[in-house]
């Protein structure tokens, strides 16, 4: 089950400029809630994400501290795991299955379509902050391929035909480009 993704865009404590609703207290409390030792590490990056939407260079920060390690040895270890993003999350997700079932049914061809019409490479997000692409192995629900997921919501048997009817609600522009 894919968590809710954020949709709202505010700046809290002129810290964050994420699409939550965050600040520096919440980092503080998230870091809080695990124990000073290096074995908290990649709990404690999985709260930040979850509480930041990325892993926030202020956030690292407090987590350095209270772990007593360097934040390049945290980042060090971050970047070995696919799960954390060091980027500010798009306003809205799309995912597309590659996995077996939808990539025989299609789904490489709506993924790119999706990238045609956005100007993106899956895992790349659009240079207005409108859309994050991404390309996923297996959504879990085969029997409705080719699948996409719009901001957690699933989109089944897609085709290319129905892309400009999904990306045309996300209000993405004609000019978006690849950050
Ligand atoms: S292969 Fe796409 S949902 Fe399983």
């Amino acid at each position: 089950m894919l968590p809710p993704f954020p949709t709202e865009k505010k700046v809290k404590n002129g810290m964050c400029t994420a699409q939550k609703d965050w600040g520096m207290q919440d980092i503080e409390a998230a870091v809080a809630r695990h124990p000073a030792h290096r074995g908290s590490l990649i709990p404690a990056l999985q709260d930040l994400q979850e509480t930041c939407g990325y892993l926030a260079p202020e956030a690292l920060a407090v987590l350095a501290k209270h772990l007593s390690i360097s934040v390049n040895e945290i980042y060090g270890v971050a970047t070995f795991y696919t799960q954390f993003r060091f980027s500010k999350p798009a306003r809205h997700k799309i995912q597309v299955c590659q996995g077996t079932a939808c990539h025989v049914r299609g789904g490489h061809m709506v993924l790119e379509e999706f990238e045609q019409m956005l100007d993106v490479k899956a895992g790349e997000a659009t240079k207005d902050g409108q859309v994050d692409l991404e390309r996923v192995a297996c959504l879990g629900c085969c029997a409705l391929a080719p699948v996409i997921t719009v901001d957690g919501l699933v989109h089944a048997n897609m085709g290319t035909r129905k892309v400009p009817a999904i990306l045309a609600p996300l209000g993405v522009k004609e000019e978006s480009k690849a950050t």
